[in-house]
């Protein structure tokens, strides 16, 4: 099979440097030869971790009180647009970030892609601590990886084209084919969203009642047979004992086993379209880094349809 692969070194949607260093650390751990040798996958690559300097303004102020609104913006387009190109020759494209604020890049170029090709809505699962979805007035950080999803569904918006106004409905997904797994620290006002909207989401209290097992058996359930998915897999979905090394770590997490089940699932189905490795931040432990790293190498791997036996 074919596979399109976008390294994306991108912080800027978070106050943290390194995890811009996390597609390296991935490759270097030689994650692109066991996709090709083990995995058999025939890899299209260009060989460059993308910073997208070119693309970053020199002045950048808050804008409805998001921080580096027209860098993340820019990014995410070029980023679209690149996801895009792999997605509509019919590869499945593995995205290694970077921030969670790509995936408002990476899942608009997917979805616009998969409607043209299949004439399909895509769905999204998003594995995560957190849900991602402020809008710019419900966040307290002004962080953009953050917010993602609330663009990428039309909860937030603009019309300015260099704060997400690029985002038109051929780029967007419904909050209905929407599923979370994982979430365990969500905001006042994301509480508020995910019931207003009715959004399918699965806590770690859910895990703990149902087993791993049954949960993705509901939220496979949700999706339906045969919709084209897009896995966005937030490295801090695992608990810190597993991946230390990533910016908003908060324990009560995943095991290493339930992150790979997770991505094992989605492969099941063999809907799978495209996969997200975010937060991955190799400087923030000295001792955590590596194993952050080999967790992350694991997720991909399974995603891509590594079994045990
Ligand atoms: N909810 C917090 C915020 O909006 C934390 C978000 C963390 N997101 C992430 N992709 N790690 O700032
Ligand atoms: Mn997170
Ligand atoms: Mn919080
Ligand atoms: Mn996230």
């Amino acid at each position: 099979d074919d596979l399109g692969l976008v390294a994306v070194g991108f912080s800027g949607g978070q106050c943290k440097a390194g995890v811009d260093a996390a597609p390296m650390a991935l490759i270097e751990s030689g994650l692109v030869d066991q996709l090709q040798n083990d995995l058999a996958y025939k890899v299209h690559y260009d060989n460059e971790v993308h910073a997208y300097t070119s693309l970053l303004p020199s002045s950048d102020p808050p804008h409805r009180g998001m921080k580096n609104p027209r860098a993340v913006s820019a990014v995410t387009q070029e980023l679209s647009s690149q996801v895009y190109a792999h997605a509509k020759e019919g590869r499945f494209v593995l995205t290694l970030g970077g921030d969670h604020s790509i995936a408002i890049g990476t899942i608009s170029g997917t979805a616009k892609a998969i409607r043209e090709r299949l004439g399909r809505d895509m769905a999204v699962i998003w594995v995560d601590a957190h849900a991602d979805i402020n809008t710019p007035e419900t966040s307290d950080s002004g962080n953009i990886h953050g917010m993602p999803v609330a663009f990428l569904t039309g909860l937030a918006s603009e019309n300015a084209e260099n704060a997400f106004g690029w985002l038109k409905p051929e780029h967007r997904v419904s909050v209905k084919k929407l599923v979370y797994i994982g979430l365990r620290d969500i905001d006042r006002g994301e509480k508020r969203i995910l019931r207003e909207h009715g959004i399918k989401a699965f806590s770690m209290h859910d895990i703990d009642r149902h087993g791993i097992g049954k949960v993705m058996d509901m939220a496979l359930g949700h999706i339906g047979t045969d919709t084209p998915i897009h896995l966005s897999f937030d490295i801090d979905a695992l608990d810190p004992s597993f991946a230390p090394s990533t910016g908003t770590a908060v324990r009560g997490g995943l095991t290493l086993r339930e992150g790979d089940f997770i991505a094992e699932c989605v492969h099941e189905t063999g809907s799978l379209v495209a996969l997200d490795l975010v937060e991955v931040n190799p400087s923030l432990e000295q001792n955590g880094a590596a194993e952050t790293v080999r967790a992350g190498v694991s997720i991909v791997r399974c995603a891509l349809g590594d079994t045990l036996l």
